[in-house]
């Protein structure tokens, strides 16, 4: 396993929209061991292949956030939303690609999403919670859709012109 540099706002990869995986293969299974191992160190509870500048469909997460829970990794090839509850919730979200800055986004409160494992084997997580708020987050990753584009127009200029200014004296 190793580590992956994790690309930052305004990096244009990060607008891209993501392939289908077509074959689950060691390589797959390498990088997500890798974006594992990428997000526990950030730390993150998420991490979708595009910000480690692959655009491909998967993406990872933990949310057993609690210091004593145990590990609960999880492997997602080709998620897809395929039910949000109309119920919405407020969570206040952050992105390992903008670090530093934390806003409030409005999502789905609940998610059904049927994804890939990491052997293949198709499956469905009927989600809600923090795990509902980190796979709505980490599949729009896939979309080059990242979570500011759920806040204000304003909080969201004002960030990017941020972020533009950094990388330009980089
Ligand atoms: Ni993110």
């Amino acid at each position: 396993m190793a580590k992956r540099d994790i690309l930052i706002l305004p990096d244009p990869v990060l607008r891209k929209v993501a392939a289908p995986i077509a074959d689950i293969d060691d390589r797959i299974r390498a990088l997500a061991a890798d974006m594992l191992e990428t997000m526990y160190e950030a730390p993150g509870i998420g991490l979708a292949a595009p910000q480690v500048g692959v655009l491909e469909r998967l993406i990872v997460c933990d949310v057993a956030t609690d210091e004593d829970a145990e590990p609960a990794p999880m492997v997602l090839v080709n998620p897809v939303i395929e039910a949000a509850s109309e119920e919405t919730k407020v969570y206040e979200e952050g992105c390992l690609s903008i670090p530093e800055f934390l806003e409030e986004v409005t999502r789905p409160a609940a998610v059904r999403v049927a994804y890939l494992d990491r052997d293949g084997t198709p499956q469905v997580v009927e989600a809600d919670g923090l795990l509902a708020v980190c796979l709505q987050h980490e599949i729009d990753h896939l979309n080059g859709v990242l979570f500011i584009d759920h806040i204000s127009r304003l909080k969201r200029e004002r960030i990017t012109k941020k972020f533009a200014k950094q990388a330009r004296l980089a």
